[in-house]
């Protein structure tokens, strides 16, 4: 018996620029289960140091410039193609939290660090969830072919402009 794959994001629009963001989706998706697993297998505060270390960088090289992409490109323009300033707000004071997150992480004792990490592998994985499934599938159903081409240019121009990449961690 042939089984079916639920596609998470059945209507994800393919345009290159709205794509790339995709793959660093992806990408912080497997930094948190990472998390997951440090926390599980090996959560000795040697190894934590070293998980927050590597959360830190993965944040300022690809994280942030990835927030300040949707925020100066993607999200403006979706402002004005969809009714969706509640969830662009949303979003945007998810990507504050986790901000602040990172910040407290570095300051954090060894004691504070398991749940700080806990709690932004979380935050990270809800996050990608809302932008995948509620954001980027009202893009599919609601522009049209040139106007998702737009967008993907103007995301695809932010892109190059912050020198966004995926950062590579392990
Ligand atoms: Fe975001
Ligand atoms: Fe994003």
């Amino acid at each position: 018996m042939t089984r079916r794959i639920r596609a998470v994001t059945p209507t994800l629009p393919r345009e290159p620029g709205i794509d790339r963001l995709s793959a660093h989706h992806l990408h912080a998706l497997a930094v948190a289960v990472l998390i997951d697993r440090y926390l599980k297998v090996d959560p000795t505060p040697e190894r934590l140091a070293d998980l927050a270390g590597k959360v830190a960088g993965f944040a300022e090289k690809e994280l942030f410039p990835h927030f300040q992409v949707e925020e100066t490109a993607l999200f403006p323009a979706l402002r004005e193609a969809l009714d969706s300033d509640p969830l662009i707000d949303e979003l945007i004071a998810h990507h504050r939290n986790m901000e602040e997150l990172v910040r407290r992480l570095a300051e954090s004792s060894a004691r504070q660090r398991a749940s700080l990490l806990r709690e932004f592998g979380g935050s990270l994985r809800r996050h990608i969830r809302m932008e995948e499934v509620e954001l980027f599938r009202q893009i599919g159903g609601r522009l049209d072919q040139a106007g998702r081409e737009e967008l993907g240019r103007k995301v695809d121009d932010a892109a190059r402009a912050m020198g966004l990449t995926v950062h590579k961690l392990w």
